[in-house]
């Protein structure tokens, strides 16, 4: 039987641009975590957490921005249980009408003993201290107890009531390793509702890592036993297996309203969109059975599947494609399609561009169109994605030649032509291709790089689909992502490539970065 608090409402709590950044390969600039702020609002989450203001420079001057923007959802900032980090905290998030001071400290014995060398009196000491701090500067304080999963039973019950008398208006409990089983959680919040005095008086928050592939599953098995808010993030994205998938938490409250009893605030067809934003900006694509986001979710290939969902979709699907806000047909434009229709489809997946945003998207789409018989709606997407790279100088590729042979070298060679219409045209032997025009272009911009990472991505289905790569480079010891597509996978190489060199040319331009010395973060460019 599940213990029905007695709110029936869950609050997402959505970590993705805090814990999911944190995770390799996911850092974003400024005007990308400003995107997904703008996305997540839409998609009605509760709370943002935007970020870590003590962590870097950038990351204070990213969550005071999101801030400042007055999205609409409470924004909220994470520290430590020090003064600095409060503090920090406060100044990047008081910009927005609500906002959260969110204070955590370690329990474990094994964080106890190894990390933090405290006695159990001294954490809740420094956990009381800190939370009475933030109350002071905000009406809305959550404390986490890291790693409380594998916490004492006894000792929990002791530190979340001593963070409850201290002020805390949400008590989170964080599965920070990913070890826990569904049963266990529940027992364990069952626990503490038993336990601490206070504990319906605040909103009891759950947050699970997925190192077994059960953070979803621990999440609602929580929520089962009261727990009030999720954290999570959109395609679960987040430090090694990643967290709690926003998508699959909702969906699954959503679908089994009957079992739950419970309902969230999220507008659920805008989970398709909000997931194709974040694997585009930061190059995570989700695998195609990902649960409710994957290309396969809702296809159905086998042919008693096909049978029984002509005579009804319900024999075979529990969601409606639309209600996740996959458009019902993969729709295809071609070369004839108007303005109008092209319109339309842009709007239908998700995208609300100005006048001028959306000729030059359409202006895309007609030479892509010309290129390709079939414009699929993950080209569409590509092309708005892509839209800003694309047109950002100083350099723009102007053609790209290439010859590979199985037993020799590849050559390549590339023209750039610039802003003022300066032209140049350099050439590059290599072991292969992508090689090739990759130094072709570092000669040509005169930007050095190191080449970390290459990942392909079909955009769309068939012979001529599009090719999306994302690079991660290394320039002067900084790590840089960037983003290109072509129906040619080694012009779209290049294009993402160009893109970095193209942002590094204009930071340094501007000052920002020496020729020989970047100093500032990913984050910041
Ligand atoms: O996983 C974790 O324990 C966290 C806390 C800071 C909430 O991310
Ligand atoms: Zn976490």
């Amino acid at each position: 039987m599940l213990d029905r608090s007695s709110e029936n409402r869950i609050r997402i709590f959505d970590t993705t641009l805090r814990d999911g950044e944190q995770a390799p390969g996911c850092s974003m600039t400024l005007s990308e975590k400003l995107r997904v702020a703008k996305a997540l609002s839409e998609l009605n989450v509760d709370i943002i957490e935007a970020g870590f203001p003590a962590a870097s420079p950038g990351d204070f001057e990213s969550v005071k921005a999101i801030a400042d923007h007055n999205f609409g959802p409470v924004i909220c900032g994470l520290a430590r249980c020090n003064a600095a980090d409060i503090e920090k905290v406060h100044a990047a998030v008081k910009g927005a009408d609500r906002h959260r001071i969110h204070v955590f400290v370690a329990t474990s014995a094994i964080h106890r003993e190894h990390k933090l060398k405290m006695a159990k009196e001294e954490i809740i000491k420094s956990a009381v201290g800190a939370i009475k701090m933030a109350r002071e500067l905000c009406v809305d304080v959550e404390f986490s107890p890291e790693d409380a999963s594998r916490t004492e039973l006894s000792y929990l019950a002791e530190v979340v009531s001593a963070a409850i008398e201290a002020g805390a208006t949400t008590v989170n409990i964080p599965d920070t390793v990913g070890y826990t089983v569904p049963a266990e959680f529940d027992q364990l919040f069952r626990y503490l509702k038993e336990h601490v005095a206070r504990i319906n008086e605040i909103t009891l928050s759950v947050h699970c890592h997925n190192d077994l592939g059960m953070a979803v599953a621990n999440s609602l098995a929580a929520v089962g036993a009261g727990a009030r808010q999720i954290e999570c993030t959109i395609n679960g994205i987040g430090e090694r297996a990643g967290n709690c998938s926003l998508e699959e938490a909702v969906m699954a409250i959503k679908t089994r309203e009957e079992f739950f009893g419970l309902q969230t605030g999220i507008d659920t067809t805008r989970l398709y969109p909000t997931s194709r934003l974040v694997s585009n900006i930061t190059g995570m694509h989700t695998p195609r059975n990902k649960a409710i986001v994957g290309e396969n979710a809702f296809a159905h290939e086998a042919g008693i599947h096909q049978h029984g969902m002509l005579q009804h979709a319900s024999t075979y699907e529990i969601m409606r494609p639309e209600d996740v806000g996959l458009s019902k047909s993969n729709l295809v434009l071609g070369k004839h399609s108007g303005r109008h229709a092209f319109r339309e489809r842009v709007k239908d997946l998700g995208f609300e561009l100005d006048d001028f945003e959306t000729n030059r998207a359409f202006q895309d789409f007609k030479k892509l169109a010309d290129k390709k018989k079939d414009v699929y709606d993950g080209d569409i997407e590509s092309i708005i994605m892509n839209a800003d790279s694309a047109t950002s100088g100083p350099w723009t590729l102007q053609s790209l030649e290439v010859q590979t042979h199985t037993d020799e070298p590849s050559t390549a060679t590339v023209n750039l032509v610039a802003e003022d219409g300066a032209e140049v045209s350099e050439s590059a032997r290599r072991d292969g291709p992508v090689a090739a025009a990759f130094q072709a272009l570092e000669s040509a911009t005169g930007v050095e790089m190191v080449l970390r990472n290459f990942e392909l991505h079909s955009t769309s289905i068939g012979e001529d689909a599009q090719g999306e790569v994302t690079v991660t480079v290394d320039i002067n010891g900084q790590s840089y992502r960037g983003q290109g597509a072509s129906v040619d996978i080694v012009e779209a190489g290049c294009r993402a490539c160009l893109e970095v060199m193209n942002r590094t040319l204009r930071r340094r331009e501007r000052g920002e970065i020496a020729a020989a010395d970047a100093t500032s973060t990913h984050a910041s460019v």
